[in-house]
């Protein structure tokens, strides 16, 4: 593993929910030693760091981001020396974890809520934010939009109402309350000291709640998460933070600081709008966005990601565009969720390896470090017929076999059905076949991450837009030291010429391409590394 601590400004993540990966005790659910067993094949994609999704116990309403013990693993997945076995077992193939620290709010199963909804003079009671009316903070949005009618919920034992952004079931933690703030970092040391790489922080803009704003990004909010970092720099260097804040990206600036708030965060408006431009066949709000995200230190990096374990967030769009991506995207009435849409990667972009490909493209090359969500590596389908996100969650496809190399237990006790869907079914899309033949998706996706890995460019290297007076042309450049790279797309659905002015080599096909005209195909992607240098 490179002891460099800026490690993370070059890596590619992984994304994994441990239950849909590998079951390795045939009870239906993925675990820990599952995912174990799996390392070989996740180094050989090249990943350089997973992110695991919530492994804790809990009730599972709201698939483990409702936490009901902070200092143990689900026994589902395993006990803490499965882990700790996990975490060895990956740093020696030089991969790293990270898992995801939820900060905002526990399960309403928590001992704390219990506590605290049982006794007013409990001193959980404060753990919490308790209220006589409904009527506190109303400028707050409902993230929940399909299902929750408010942010608070009145509880008959406690006999007062009770805050929480996410689902009733998950009340939020009360940060005005010092032990809070120190039970959350304890939290974090218990896992820092178990070895693991640092924490994806979940739902970080909430945490403080105060009247008259919209309790989002609050001064109390950054001056906590600056506490933590604190905490993080002085007794695990090299250890990272990755902020989960849904938000336009002059709101995610401030979550980084000096350099001493989050090592990274996720760029949440970027990704909608590579999906608008590869519709459109226009660069435009790719464009847009980029032009309007503020520069951040030195010691930062963007998190960027086509999808992941939610819906395919429209938050950060505006109501047309919004209504524009619904139309696009989800002709279907089910596949709309909240603001968002409940589908995967492959069914989204029809299921069309151009356009996938140039999706990952576009993904690998744009200033930030890269996410790829499980089983999209090889194109798996959904199931918008499940219920909330879980059809986006369901087991990897391992093999072809009817039940996909995923579990061995009898199907009736696994987590989730498996698709059976004609296109995207185990025997159309799985890894086995996929690594067996090198054209396929996967070693398509595998080879652009090494390639991406020889250069750091990718990771580190300034951005600009280059002109090549057409916008169905994403064209970039990217500059670090004497790498100078330029990244064209061609997103629209004729061929395009562009003219180039430096000698250049294809790194994603060896071939040497003089300066002069370039025709690229529709669809068409290359990754042009400059030769005037050497
Ligand atoms: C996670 C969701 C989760 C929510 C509440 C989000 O940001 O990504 O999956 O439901 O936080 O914890």
């Amino acid at each position: 593993m490179s002891n460099d601590t800026l490690w993370y400004k070059d890596a590619v993540f992984y994304q994994v929910y441990v239950r849909a990966f590998r079951d390795s005790n045939s009870d239906g659910h993925g675990d820990l030693r599952g995912l174990t067993q799996k390392l070989d094949y996740i180094q050989r994609l090249g990943v350089d760091c997973l992110w695991l999704m919530p492994i804790y116990p809990s009730p599972l309403k709201d698939d483990g981001y409702d936490i009901s013990n902070f200092y143990n693993i689900a026994e589902t997945f395993g006990t803490v020396d499965d882990f700790k076995t996990l975490i060895q077992d990956a740093h020696r193939r030089g991969i790293r974890i990270i898992m995801d620290l939820v900060l905002n709010h526990t399960s309403d199963q928590h001992p704390w809520f219990q506590a605290s909804r049982a006794d007013k003079n409990s001193p959980y009671r404060g753990y919490y934010v308790w209220s006589d009316t409904d009527r506190k903070y109303t400028d707050a949005r409902i993230i929940f939009l399909d299902t929750e009618p408010s942010n608070w919920t009145w509880d008959e034992q406690a006999g007062q109402f009770y805050w929480h952004r996410f689902y009733a079931s998950q009340p939020d933690l009360n940060y005005d309350n010092p032990a809070v703030q120190e039970e959350m970092i304890n939290v974090a040391r218990f896992w820092l000291d178990l070895g693991i790489d640092g924490f994806r922080a979940d739902a970080v803009p909430y945490l403080f709640e105060r009247e008259g704003t919209n309790c989002e990004n609050l001064p109390e909010t950054h001056a906590y998460l600056k506490k933590l970092r604190v905490f993080v720099d002085a007794n695990y260097p090299g250890r990272i933070l990755l902020c989960e804040a849904n938000q336009w990206p002059e709101d995610v600036r401030p979550y980084f600081g000096d350099g001493d708030e989050f090592h990274m965060g996720f760029h949440f408006p970027i990704m909608p709008r590579i999906f608008m431009a590869l519709k459109k066949g226009l660069a435009d709000d790719m464009v847009g966005i980029l032009n309007r995200t503020p520069s951040i230190p030195e010691n930062c990096q963007w998190c960027i990601f086509l999808r992941n374990h939610d819906e395919l967030t429209l938050e950060m769009v505006t109501e047309e565009e919004r209504q524009w991506m619904w139309g696009q995207y989800a002709p279907e009435p089910r596949m709309k969720l909240n603001l968002g849409i409940r589908r995967r990667l492959a069914p989204l972009l029809d299921n069309d390896r151009r356009k996938i490909e140039l999706a990952y493209s576009i993904l690998f090359t744009l200033p930030g470090s890269p996410i790829v969500y499980y089983g999209d590596e090889i194109g798996m389908g959904d199931n918008i017929w499940l219920h909330d996100r879980n059809g986006v969650r369901m087991p990897m496809q391992w093999d072809a076999g009817p039940t996909s190399g995923f579990s061995e237990a009898d199907l009736k006790s696994w987590y989730s059905p498996l698709t059976n869907d004609e296109v995207f079914g185990p025997s159309q899309v799985n890894v086995e076949s996929q690594v067996n033949c090198p054209e396929s998706l996967w070693h398509t996706i595998r080879h652009m991450i090494a390639i991406r890995k020889k250069y750091q460019c990718f990771g580190r290297g300034e951005f600009e837009w280059v002109d090549v007076r057409t916008n169905a042309i994403a064209a970039y450049q990217r500059k670090y030291k004497n790498e100078i790279l330029l990244a064209i797309h061609n997103l629209g659905d004729s061929p395009v010429d562009v003219n180039t002015e430096q000698d250049a080599v294809d790194i994603l096909s060896g071939e040497d391409l003089p300066h002069g005209t370039l025709t690229l195909a529709p669809l068409q992607y290359r990754w042009l590394l400059s030769r005037s240098d050497g």
